[in-house]
């Protein structure tokens, strides 16, 4: 069977944020440090401490939104200890990643440094695991009051005046777990509390995100809608796509649930895998389309407006270190199988766009499903990577209504369709369709029925695609896998048909 794309271009269901391609950044390894921060003193090009190679790459994919500073250390980060002159800072201990000594060189200021450098938007996560109300509610004085204070007061004499006006907030991090192990029903009433705190200054309104739920706990989307859905305006799902849940989950007869690592389970490689293995990848990031569809399913019945996002404020694949790496340190390579992952993903996000406003790849550099690895002053794009570069043409634009009738992958006696798809129209009236074909064995055509479209159409095309499933970039080969031009399709009217490659992501560019 053929693979159909219908666009209805005359029917736009909702802009797609640009925060959809948003990042997350956690004192974690060597994201922070090393990743975007070497100090000013440091041999490695950099502007006040922060590198400028990393900097120019973020800017290049219009990074448009970085979460900071975890993650489970935004729970035991306390804001005031990573402010003032860099050598009084108070070091610490990151016992979630490594029990590392973190010496607070990178702070508050540095961030919102970083930030500006880049050109994105600050999503800041406040610690209500471990901090208090009090704790929380002046570091919000700090970043956005304009008037004189002893917030403010600590500020100017910190060598920033004016106030940063932090818009994206959140309030705690995976507070069923790392952040308190609570019950929904508990964390729902700190949420109200801390929320009620932290609060609006003049021309600095928040917007205010509470941890939501792990992966399918559909129990704490509905108890935090019921409770405390009018005093939010972010609901963050976390989920990873990994080989094998790492989590035991104890279900409690209230409808909550307990989570303890799994000793016993085993970690595969991010680049030696089989077929099998990519397969299994490929179903379990498919989950996410489930998870987006059944958690909007619940807000709906509280929020029928959608004023409340569905943040999905951590996702990407979780494998096992690089052979040789410190196990705390989460550092992955990332190849061609993640790339599918990414798009797919951005995909699935782009066609809940009505519902979800944000989403976070875990974690930008050196950690997780990076999109840029470092070491020491070099610097590398993985596959990820030039997904976002890809994909950045949908960011505020319009998504098109359309239906993809896909050919089955079957994997382990379930289906998930062969080719995933979103299309979406531009401020200048572009229209831009990418399609990810995730058989590792076997293309894809894609016939693509679009009104107007024929031989006089103007279009363009790119796939990022190897021979090799583990295709990925290193240090000595950085450019194994990028982008390249495409021009597998043809157009009749009506009609344009389009030869995907095996385990392909591509664009197309119409207009
Ligand atoms: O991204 C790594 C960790 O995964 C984060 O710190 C935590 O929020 C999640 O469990």
């Amino acid at each position: 069977m053929a693979n159909r794309l219908t666009i209805d271009r005359t029917r736009e269901k909702a802009q797609i944020s640009r925060h959809i391609y948003g990042h997350f950044a956690e004192h974690l390894g060597r994201c922070v440090y090393e990743g975007i921060w070497v100090g000013e003193d440091s041999p490695i090009p950099n502007t006040r401490g922060i590198r400028n190679d990393v900097v120019a790459a973020l800017r290049a994919i219009k990074v448009p939104l970085v979460r900071w500073p975890g993650g489970c250390f935004a729970d035991e980060y306390h804001w005031m200890d990573g402010i003032g002159h860099r050598e009084n800072r108070k070091e610490m201990i990151n016992t979630h990643w490594g029990n590392l000594v973190e010496n607070n060189h990178f702070g508050t200021h540095e961030f919102f440094d970083f930030c500006e450098q880049v050109g994105c938007e600050p999503y800041v996560a406040g610690n209500l695991g471990s901090g208090t109300l009090q704790e929380m509610s002046e570091w919000v004085e700090y970043m956005n009051f304009d008037g004189k204070s002893p917030m403010t007061q600590m500020r100017a004499a910190n060598g920033r005046e004016e106030p940063w006006r932090l818009r994206y907030f959140g309030i705690g991090n995976e507070n069923w777990g790392c952040g308190g192990k609570m019950r929904a029903e508990y964390y729902a009433d700190e949420y109200m509390r801390y929320a009620t705190y932290c609060r609006d200054y003049p021309n600095a309104k928040l917007y205010r995100i509470a941890a939501g739920p792990r992966k399918d706990n559909y129990h704490w989307t509905k108890v935090l809608m019921e409770n405390a859905g009018m005093y939010m305006d972010g609901l963050a799902l976390h989920y990873y796509t990994r080989l094998e849940d790492t989590s035991m989950v104890t279900k409690l007869p209230d409808g909550n649930a307990r989570y303890a690592r799994n000793p016993n389970v085993k970690s595969y490689s991010a680049t030696q895998f089989e077929r099998k293995e990519w397969d299994i990848v490929m179903r379990e990031s498919w989950f996410t389309e489930e998870l987006m569809t059944r958690h909007s399913a619940i807000m709906d019945a509280y929020d029928p407006d959608k004023k409340v996002a569905l943040i999905v404020d951590e996702w990407g694949t979780w494998f096992a270190v690089e052979p040789g790496t410190n196990p705390g340190f989460l550092y992955q390579q990332n190849t061609l199988r993640d790339a599918l992952v990414a798009g797919m993903h951005l995909n699935i996000f782009n066609n809940h766009a009505d519902r979800v406003r944000m989403a976070n790849i875990a974690q930008m550099i050196n950690v997780l499903q990076a999109i840029v690895l470092t070491d020491g002053e070099k610097m590398v794009l993985t596959p990820t990577y030039h997904v976002f570069d890809m994909f950045k043409v949908h960011q505020d634009a319009m998504l098109l209504d359309h239906n993809l009738l896909s050919d089955g992958f079957e994997v382990d006696g379930k289906t998930i369709p062969q080719v995933n798809a979103s299309v979406s129209r531009n401020a200048e009236g572009k229209i831009h369709i990418t399609l990810c074909n995730v058989n590792p064995e076997n293309g894809a055509e894609v016939e693509c029925f679009l009104d107007g479209i024929g031989a006089g159409s103007n279009l363009t095309g790119t796939v990022l695609t190897s021979d090799r499933m583990n295709a990925h970039n290193d240090f000595d080969r950085p450019e194994d896998i990028k982008p390249a031009a495409f021009t597998g399709y043809r157009t009749e009217n009506g009609k344009l048909t389009v030869e995907m490659p095996s385990k392909s992501v591509v664009l197309l560019t119409i207009g």
